[in-house]
């Protein structure tokens, strides 16, 4: 009977270990989102970082998306690490190639982008294969704290700078940085 308890319990513990091993071991604080655009008749964004309350911010802003994706519309993330924030930016290797939109948008934006910002804007969400074409609207992002999903559960503390490069008929960029520490439990 002990014996059996004793089991069932480091059974328990090893199940409880597994969740908190797989657990995200960081914590994130936006500092900046900018944007550029090479045709704002075409394309125009706003991006801002708002304090909620004391050590908690989100991000807001706007793309208004006026153009029809075309086969030539192809989009790179290019990620970068500095300890300091300063001029010391350094490539990670998890960026994404450049690739064309399409492709794109049936994986990293399913997997990524709309796994932590979904909840927050009226982006378009595809449960089936995305069929162009890509909605022309105006996309709203309204106080989006990202979850963490599809992102490693450990990186090194530091700051992260988030480029996301898009060309073909309209070039604009979207740069996030954040600053990375360790979770204090
Ligand atoms: C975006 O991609 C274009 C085409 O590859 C490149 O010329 C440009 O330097 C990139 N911009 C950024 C900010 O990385």
């Amino acid at each position: 009977m002990f014996s059996h308890l004793l089991v069932a319990s480091g059974a328990a513990l090893i199940v409880l270990c597994g969740i908190c091993a797989a657990e995200r071991s960081w914590e994130y604080e936006p500092k900046s989102v900018t944007g550029s655009s090479s045709d704002e008749e075409k394309l125009k964004l706003s991006f801002r970082v708002d304090r909620i309350k004391r050590g908690e911010y989100a991000m807001s802003g706007e793309i208004d998306w006026n153009y029809d994706v075309g086969d030539d519309t192809m989009i790179e993330v290019l990620c970068y690490r500095s300890y300091t924030g300063g001029n010391d930016w350094k490539i990670m290797p998890w960026s994404m190639p450049y690739q064309k939109f399409e492709n794109f948008v049936n994986t990293f934006y399913k997997d990524i982008v709309i796994k932590n910002f979904g909840h927050c804007t009226n982006l378009p969400r595809y449960e089936k294969k995305y069929q162009p074409p890509w909605p022309k609207k105006l996309y709203v992002f309204d106080r989006c704290v990202m979850n963490g999903d599809g992102f490693p559960d450990h990186v090194l503390e530091g700051y992260y700078k988030v480029i996301v490069n898009f060309t073909g008929e309209v070039h604009w960029v979207l740069t996030a940085v954040a600053k990375v520490t360790t979770k204090l439990y």
